[in-house]
């Protein structure tokens, strides 16, 4: 079973769609393992996008990230990083489909509601910069793994 980390960034958490991505996100049948609200510091924000430092939008991406709280989150399932980018859409809302979190709520590129790790070495980096591993929690959810 894999782990992803996705966040919902501050243009969500300001629009009140916290409720409805998350809804999205248990439709699809993946497990939430930790949630929790976060203001994410400078240096935080700095270390969770590092692989973009120097690039032009590098500025602009940690003052959005930092603007207002975030609903950082981990979540669990098989292929759980590709299949959820693929219910989240593409980064530029021009291109996130219809039926997609960024297709259906999003207008306006950078603003696209959330992230989400795109491999598993990135996963992992971003769980331990967000979550103590006592804050994941370990249940049950059902005894049919198609349901
Ligand atoms: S790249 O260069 O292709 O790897 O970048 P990309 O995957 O398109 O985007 C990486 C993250 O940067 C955000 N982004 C921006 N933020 C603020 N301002 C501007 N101009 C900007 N352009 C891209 C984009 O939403 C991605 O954020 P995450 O949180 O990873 O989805």
């Amino acid at each position: 079973m894999e782990r992803t980390f996705l966040m919902i960034k501050p243009d969500g958490v300001q629009r009140g769609l916290i409720g409805r991505i998350v809804g999205r996100l248990e439709d699809k049948g993946f497990k939430l393992v930790a949630g929790k609200f976060v203001q994410i510091s400078d240096e935080q924000a700095r270390s969770h996008y590092a692989e973009h430092e120097g690039k032009d939008f590098f500025a602009s991406l940690v003052g959005f990230i930092t603007s207002g709280p975030v609903f950082a989150m981990v979540w669990e399932g098989d292929d759980i990083i590709a299949l959820s980018r693929q219910v989240i859409g593409k980064t530029n809302v021009k291109e996130a489909l219809p039926g997609t979190i960024r297709g259906d709520f999003a207008a306006h590129t950078p603003h696209n509601l959330i992230h989400g790790s795109d491999s598993p070495e990135s996963a992992q980096r971003e769980i331990s910069n967000f979550f103590e591993e006592n804050e994941l929690v370990e249940y049950n959810k059902t005894l049919s793994p198609w349901l």
